[in-house]
């Protein structure tokens, strides 16, 4: 995959995100509704001295996710272990990480989906009643022992609910969807983040900055420093609408956040398609990408600008998308 600086996924220069990262509710900009119910299960988990239900948490990329599950942690007051699922290989791997918990603990596993199954049937006996069992022996002498685990929450993320099987799917108690951000939301979080750089930025470059973010925060963060980097070497430090406009139009970042996958994707349904109705699968070839990536990472965002529709026929480009790029609309 080309890389992206409006990809939602986590890159290695992310990590210095770490620092920007909240700790408590308290620091969480947005996702008022998770949060809020959240606050109350928390609340009765630790009156009841039990560990918090196991939670799922869906949503795009980028919407913070792992930040939320060690926010969880931290408002528990316990410890947490992440991992992800394609690391995850085999059971062992999965046994490995179960014996380090402590009672109470947070087992944060990312793209829970990519589980492989084996291991992801032992997480059913594990989740529902605190156990494993692991076969010890080979051939004839091959037997199940039985290894009790200490109560933990298991927080699982992924990018759509429904590529859950189901049974793993009804183990969670907890099931909570993160939505894309408001663009005040963040331009608060760009606030706090420049605050934490210690960069001045006005309420205008907030809000430029903001609106070119996609919804999300980890686009938004990204944005910032780029941002930062052009005010600091061609203006005066100061971030304002100016030096924001310009360093996004040198990364080819649109008004609407669009970077020139999105606006590759979009012409190609009008000039090769007319618009569509055209099929998923014809639409990743022709920009390269994984079936999965166009319908995961790029989408939902096309989606949500009204820029692309998703009919039983295949997707189709708006109205609104010809006059984005300036196309002569014909459809109805
Ligand atoms: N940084 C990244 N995401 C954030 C959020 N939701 N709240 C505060 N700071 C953030």
């Amino acid at each position: 995959m080309e890389e992206r600086i409006i990809s939602p996924e986590e890159v290695e220069e992310d990590l210095f995100e770490k620092s920007l990262r909240p700790q408590f509710f308290r620091e969480y900009i947005g996702q008022e509704k998770v949060k809020k119910e959240l606050t109350i299960y928390i609340q009765a988990a630790k009156q009841r001295e039990e560990p918090l239900d196991h939670t799922l948490l869906y949503g795009p990329p980028g919407l913070g996710k792992t930040t939320m599950a060690m926010v969880i942690a931290n408002e528990m007051g316990v410890n947490i272990r992440t991992t992800s699922g394609p690391v995850i290989e085999k059971p062992g791997d999965l046994v490995a990480l179960l014996n380090e918990l402590e009672p109470g603990d947070v087992l944060f596993i990312d793209e829970i989906h990519r589980l492989p199954r084996i291991v992801e049937e032992m997480l059913y006996s594990a989740m529902e009643d605190f156990y494993i069992d692991i076969m010890v022996g080979q051939g004839t002498t091959a037997h199940p022992v039985h290894f009790p685990l200490p109560p933990f929450t298991l927080v699982g993320a992924t990018t759509r609910a429904g590529m859950l099987s189901a049974p793993l799917r009804d183990r969670f108690g907890i099931i909570s969807h993160m939505e894309y951000y408001a663009e005040s939301e963040l331009q608060e979080i760009i606030i706090r983040s420049a605050d934490i750089f210690e960069t001045r930025i006005v309420e205008e470059g907030s809000i430029e900055i903001a609106r070119r973010s996609r919804g999300t925060p980890r686009i938004a963060n990204r944005l910032l420093k780029r941002v930062r980097d052009f005010a600091q070497v061609e203006g005066n430090g100061v971030i304002n609408q100016l030096t924001a406009d310009q360093a996004l139009s040198l990364l080819r970042v649109d008004h609407a956040g669009l970077d020139y996958i999105d606006q590759k994707l979009i012409k190609t349904m009008i000039e090769l398609y007319s618009g569509g109705p055209v099929g998923l699968n014809t639409l990743a070839v022709n920009i390269g990408e994984e079936q999965e990536t166009v319908e995961d990472m790029y989408e939902p965002y096309l989606i949500q600008k009204g820029f692309l529709k998703r009919t039983p026929r295949g997707r189709v480009a708006t109205a609104l998308a010809y006059q984005h790029f300036n196309y002569p609309y014909q459809g109805e």
